[in-house]
């Protein structure tokens, strides 16, 4: 969507940009020309990422191993980071941890653990990496944080990440007005089901699929491509996006509205169906 070159030499944060969402914005991001960092838990997922993009691309990848509940691997990540590239211009807040559960059935530590991940993670990258910006009068930077629509409706048996991610929206929502006079800019997407396999494994095994057909809960009758997602995050970061700030953009077809609108349910209807009812309701004088 964007010209090439959109994003040439930034260099771009992205949590959790192994695999998945993250890994598929990563791509794009390479292919505008900035430099990208990914950082997980797993550097075996990493290295072979790096390869992988640095292929495809021509880009440069910085693998770097950081779990992001840990103040201490933040702090190192961000520094390897400024020695290695001398700037950071874009932080994308994207690890997260998620299952599906009966909420009665969470330990304390399962509960916090996606807390952890996704509210606390993004919050200890957001100000160890937004505290250099100010402290080095950096004059201009982005943060782009991935949530989810179930951030404001709330969800329920994902009820920690529902918890987390609202958490997370009203942080982009404060900081969008706190740190604009530091030249820091905060947006969020709020995607609907784009697969993946970290989401898939623990949100829509197959055991499930004969309760659920997420292509028939959106109006639209499919789920997201990664490309989409992809499009949007780089409009968001880059300069052509300068008057946005402190705005979530849903991505998901219109899904979460189809479950909101009191009579969406007629959609089900047939133009039978629909006669026999205009007649009855015709009389109701
Ligand atoms: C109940 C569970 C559980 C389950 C784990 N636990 N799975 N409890 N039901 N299905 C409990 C464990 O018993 C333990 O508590 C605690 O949670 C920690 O579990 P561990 O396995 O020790 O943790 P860890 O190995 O660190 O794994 C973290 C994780 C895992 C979050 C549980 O799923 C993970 O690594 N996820 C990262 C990737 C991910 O989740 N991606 C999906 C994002 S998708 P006790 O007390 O028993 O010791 C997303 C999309 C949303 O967010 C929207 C979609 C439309
Ligand atoms: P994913 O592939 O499982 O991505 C999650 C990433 O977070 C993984 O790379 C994981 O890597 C990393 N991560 C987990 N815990 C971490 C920690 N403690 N420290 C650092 N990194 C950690 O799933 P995804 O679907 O692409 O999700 C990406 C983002 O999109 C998430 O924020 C998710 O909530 C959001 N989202 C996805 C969907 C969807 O339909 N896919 C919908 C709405 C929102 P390691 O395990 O190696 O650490």
């Amino acid at each position: 969507m964007l010209a090439s070159n959109s994003l040439k030499d930034k260099v771009i944060i992205v949590t959790g940009g192994g695999t998945g969402l993250g890994k598929s914005m990563s791509t794009y991001f390479l292919e505008l020309g900035a430099i990208v960092v990914i950082t997980s838990r797993k550097n075996d997922v990493l290295i072979s990422t790096q390869k992988e993009l640095e292929e495809q691309t021509g880009g440069i990848v910085f693998p770097f191993v950081c779990d992001v509940r840990l103040v201490d691997q933040v702090i190192a990540m961000r520094d390897a980071v400024l020695a290695k590239f001398g700037r950071i211009d874009i932080l994308v807040n994207n690890a997260a941890g998620n299952f599906i559960s009966p909420t009665e059935r969470l330990s304390t530590k399962a509960f916090n653990i996606i807390v952890d991940i996704v509210l606390k993670g993004t919050i200890n990258c957001t100000l160890e990496i937004g505290k250099h910006w100010i402290e080095s009068k950096q004059t201009k930077a982005k943060v782009l944080n991935i949530v989810t629509t179930y951030a404001w409706t709330g969800s329920s048996y994902v009820v920690p990440s529902a918890c987390a991610k609202a958490g997370v929206l009203a942080m982009t929502r404060s900081l969008a007005v706190e740190w604009a006079k530091y030249g820091i800019w905060f947006n969020a997407i709020a995607p609907g089901p784009f697969p993946t396999k970290g989401a898939w494994d623990r949100l829509f095994p197959k055991e499930l699929g004969e309760i659920i057909n997420l292509e028939n809960k959106n109006p639209l009758k499919r789920v997201g491509n990664h490309i989409e997602l992809a499009n949007l995050a780089g409009y968001l970061i880059s300069d052509y996006s300068d008057f946005i700030n402190g705005e979530v953009v849903t991505i998901d077809g219109g899904e979460w509205l189809m479950g909101a609108g009191e009579f969406n349910f007629l959609n089900q209807l047939s133009e039978t169906d629909w006669d026999n009812i205009e007649n009855v309701v015709r009389k109701a004088k």
